[in-house]
């Protein structure tokens, strides 16, 4: 099949060419966002495979199955980007990688939360200019401190098993409670309490109607005062401006975030040289407790060949007429 990719980076076009090097598909890479200005280029090919910030609105999706487009593989978890009433309207499956390597967010959200605890970004900046000096560089014991899990589902259960090997409480809150969370000692509770009680704050929910600015103004008020908040989830679930307002009052700790609500028109591009317009965005980074990955948690050798075996497999499956196991249910039409 003709597999036109967009968004695609050279480590994408490295692991899906290495997934597929019995050459049973034809793979284009392309490295524009898909958009309804470069949906164009989708002309001819029977799947496209996309990335989380291209968007797959309904004339976007109107477009594609116009175009002879037959399948929408997403190589990434969330659907958030996708509208599914429409791409239900013409016809047009989504898969997803549901699951590949939790670890490696779970990881990457243990970074950003050792790093700013340590301040490992300010350390690394200073040494380099030779200042060995340690002021403002005293962090806290992890260990028997409090982290709150929102969202315990593939990641959210390794976030919390790496927080009980530092020996910390954990506190989590989902709708659907894990066994296994349990048995690993953590308590469920609500929002509310998981906000008060916690040092830490990391989330792990989708970005769905409901988790939509989960953590706003009034969240954010709830919390401890220097309490630390990350999200390597959906920049969405987090309100920005009421985060700028938290960081500047500093009732908010210190902010690790690898998702930004408005990361689309930012993330995955160079912008070194052109400078950056977004005044909200330009403001988060010059706080010294603020530290900001471009999405890049699921980025580990072993995740980016999950998604590709994943994803190659799903096209498999659909190329021989076999059950979609990965399609994002669709309403009915
Ligand atoms: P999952 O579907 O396995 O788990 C999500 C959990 O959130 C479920 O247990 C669900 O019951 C729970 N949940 C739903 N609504 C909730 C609510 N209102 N409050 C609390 N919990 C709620 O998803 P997974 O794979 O663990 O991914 C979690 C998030 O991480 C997703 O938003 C995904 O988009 C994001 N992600 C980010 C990546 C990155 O590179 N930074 C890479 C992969 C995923």
């Amino acid at each position: 099949m003709l597999v036109t990719f967009f968004s695609a980076r050279p480590y994408d076009e490295q692991t899906f060419v290495e997934a597929n090097r019995d050459g049973r598909h034809q793979l284009r890479f392309l490295t524009p966002r898909l958009s309804a200005d470069t949906v164009l280029l989708a002309a001819g090919s029977e799947a496209i495979c996309a990335f989380v910030n291209d968007t797959l609105d309904r004339p976007v999706l109107e477009r594609l199955a116009a175009g002879g487009t037959r399948l929408v593989a997403l190589r990434c978890a969330g659907f958030n980007n996708v509208d599914l009433a429409a791409a239900a309207d013409v016809g047009l499956p989504v898969v997803r990688v549901p699951a590949y390597s939790p670890h490696a967010v779970a990881e990457h959200t243990f970074a950003l939360i050792l790093a700013l605890n340590r301040r490992i970004h300010r350390a690394y900046n200073r040494v380099r200019e030779g200042n060995f000096a340690l002021d403002h560089l005293v962090g806290v014991d992890l260990h028997g401190k409090t982290i709150g899990v929102i969202g315990t589902g593939l990641i959210g259960r390794v976030v919390v098993d790496i927080a009980r090997g530092f020996g910390m409480r954990v506190l989590a809150h989902d709708p659907s409670p894990d066994a296994g969370v349990l048995a690993a000692g953590a308590t469920y509770t609500d929002v509310a309490d998981l906000l008060s009680e916690s040092d830490v704050v990391t989330l792990h929910c989708p970005l769905v109607p409901a988790t939509f600015h989960l953590i706003d103004a009034d969240a954010l008020g709830r919390m401890r005062p220097g309490a630390m908040l990350v999200n390597t989830s959906r920049g969405a679930l987090v309100d920005t401006q009421a985060v700028v307002a938290a960081l500047k009052s500093r009732h908010l700790g210190s902010l690790g975030i690898d998702v930004y609500e408005e990361e689309a028109s930012l993330f995955f591009e160079d912008r070194s040289s052109g400078g950056i317009d977004d005044d909200i965005f330009a403001r988060l980074v010059t706080f010294p407790n603020v530290l900001v990955t471009g999405h890049q948690g699921f980025l580990t050798r072993e995740a980016l060949a999950a998604i590709a075996s994943t994803t190659l497999a799903s096209i498999d499956a659909f190329e021989a007429g076999r059950p979609l196991e990965h399609a994002v249910p669709l309403p009915a039409v």
